[in-house]
C-alpha cells in the first residue's frame, strides 16, 4: 500500500526549522517559524507558566479523561478573554482544542456538517497552513484581496468589494490581529466597514485569533470579535495560546461557536462534541490547565500580562531597529511598513530568488514569500542582517 505514495513536499514554514538547525554557520539568523525569541535568541518557558506548572504538579489529583469539550474552567476563562462580555454566554459553545490548528480543523468539520456548500473566503495572502488545513478537511475556499505587495497597505476597498459579491451564508475567515503573514490589520473604522458588509450580505465571520496581546493589548486585539458578536447571529472563533502563553508544543486553543439563540447553541454544542469524538476524542490537558490557573488567579494573571507586554514591546522595538538599519544601508528606500505592522510578522518585500540568496550566501532563513518573524532579530544580529539584505538587493 505505502509503495504507491510519493514523498510530500516540506512544509513551507516548519520545513525551515530543520534546515536552520543543520546550518553550521555561526552567524545564521532564523526569521522563519513564528515563535517568540528573547534578545538572546531563546524561546523560554514563560516565568508565569513555570509557576503555574509547579502548582499543577503539587495539586493535580488525577489525569482521568476530561471529556470532548475539555475543562469548563479553562473554556469559561478563554471565552471571557476573547468575547469580553458575559452577555454572549447563552449563545456560545466553547471547547478546549489541541491548539489553534485543532480548533480550525474542528471548525472545518462543523462547516461541512452545517453548510457543506458554503465557501470560506480567505485573505490573499493568509497563513500558509490555512489553505491546506481547511481545504484538506474538504471546505471550499475562495480568496479575497487583502495585501498590496507594492504599496504595503491593506487593499480595503477591494476586500470589501469582493465580500459584497459573496452569496449569503458564505463564511469569511479574518485574522483578529497581527495578520499572518503581513502584520497589517484593518483600523477600527475599517473593521466597522467589514462588519457592515458581513451583516448586509448575511455572511458568517470566522475569526482566527492566534496573537491576542501581541498588537496593542488583550482587549483591543479582540475588538473585531466583540464588534461582530454584537452584530451577527452566528460566528466562529478559533483561538490559540501557543504564542501569548508560549505553550506552542503543549497544544492549547479553543473553538467558540456563536449561535443565534440558546436552543440553537445547545444543538451546536451537541454536534461539535460529537464531531470532536470522531477526530481526537478529547483534547490534551496540561497546557490548558496551566492557562486556566493563570487566567483564574489575579496575581498570576497580572504577571502574565506583564510578560506579554514585554514580548510585544521587544517585537516592536526590533521592527524599528531593522527598519532604521535598512534605511541606513539603503538610503532612499522605504521600509516604513515594517514599523506599521504589528505582532511577529511582516513582508520584507523581496523576491523568492532573493530569499534563496539570503539563505545560501548569508545563512538568513525566512519563508519564500519573504515573510519574516521579527522575533529572530536581536541588537547583535541586526547589522549583519541589514548588510546582507542590502548586498542581496544592490543590483535591483
Ligand atoms: C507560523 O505562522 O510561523 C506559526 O503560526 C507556526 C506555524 O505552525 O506555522
Amino acid at each position: 500500500m505505502f509503495e504507491s505514495l510519493k514523498a510530500a513536499p516540506a512544509d513551507a514554514i516548519l520545513g525551515l526549522i530543520a534546515e536552520y538547525r543543520d546550518d553550521p554557520r555561526p552567524d545564521k539568523i532564523d526569521l522563519g517559524v513564528g515563535v517568540y525569541r528573547t534578545r538572546q535568541g531563546e524561546t523560554p518557558v514563560l516565568k508565569v507558566v513555570k509557576r503555574a506548572e509547579q502548582v499543577l504538579v503539587d495539586t493535580q489529583k488525577s489525569k482521568t479523561y476530561i471529556g470532548t469539550a475539555g475543562a469548563a474552567d479553562f473554556n469559561a476563562a478563554m471565552q471571557a478573554l476573547t468575547f469580553g462580555d458575559s452577555k454572549f454566554d447563552d449563545r456560545l459553545a466553547t471547547l478546549q482544542t489541541p491548539g489553534g490548528s485543532g480548533s480550525l480543523r474542528v471548525a472545518a468539520g462543523m462547516i461541512l456538517r452545517a453548510s457543506p456548500d458554503a465557501a470560506v473566503w480567505v485573505s490573499e495572502p493568509t497563513w500558509a497552513n490555512h489553505i491546506p488545513l481547511l481545504g484538506g478537511a474538504g471546505v471550499n475556499l475562495t480568496p479575497y484581496p487583502y495585501y498590496d505587495t507594492k504599496k504595503h497597505v491593506i487593499r480595503i476597498d477591494e476586500m470589501i468589494a469582493a465580500l459584497r459579491s459573496a452569496p449569503a451564508g458564505d463564511i469569511v475567515l479574518l485574522h483578529a490581529c497581527c495578520h499572518n503573514p503581513s502584520g497589517l490589520d484593518p483600523s477600527m473604522e475599517e473593521w466597522q466597514a467589514i462588519a457592515d458588509v458581513i451583516v448586509k450580505r448575511k455572511l458568517i465571520p470566522f475569526i482566527d485569533i492566534a496573537y491576542q496581546g501581541f498588537a496593542h493589548d488583550l482587549d483591543r486585539d479582540a475588538y473585531p470579535i466583540r464588534l461582530m458578536a454584537e452584530r451577527v447571529p452566528e460566528m466562529i472563533v478559533s483561538s490559540s495560546c501557543s504564542k501569548n502563553f508560549g505553550l506552542y508544543r503543549d497544544r492549547v486553543g479553543t473553538l467558540s461557536l456563536l449561535a443565534a439563540n440558546r436552543a440553537s447553541r445547545d444543538i451546536v454544542n451537541s454536534q461539535v462534541n460529537n464531531l470532536v469524538r470522531t477526530i481526537y476524542s478529547v483534547p490534551p490537558d496540561h497546557g490548558a490547565a496551566v492557562v486556566s490557573l493563570i487566567l483564574n488567579d489575579q496575581e498570576l494573571r497580572r504577571a502574565w500580562i506583564m510578560e506579554l507586554e514585554e514580548m510585544r514591546e521587544r517585537l516592536q522595538e526590533m521592527r524599528t531597529l531593522l527598519s532604521n538599519a535598512l534605511v541606513e544601508k539603503m538610503p532612499g528606500r522605504d521600509f516604513s511598513h515594517l514599523v506599521r505592522a504589528t505582532g511577529m510578522f511582516c513582508f520584507l518585500g523581496i523576491t523568492a530568488a532573493e530569499v534563496a540568496r539570503l539563505k545560501q550566501e548569508f545563512g538568513i532563513y525566512m519563508v519564500d514569500s519573504s515573510r519574516i518573524n521579527v522575533a529572530g532579530i536581536t541588537p547583535d544580529n541586526v547589522s549583519y542582517l541589514a548588510e546582507s539584505i542590502a548586498a542581496t538587493l544592490q543590483n535591483r
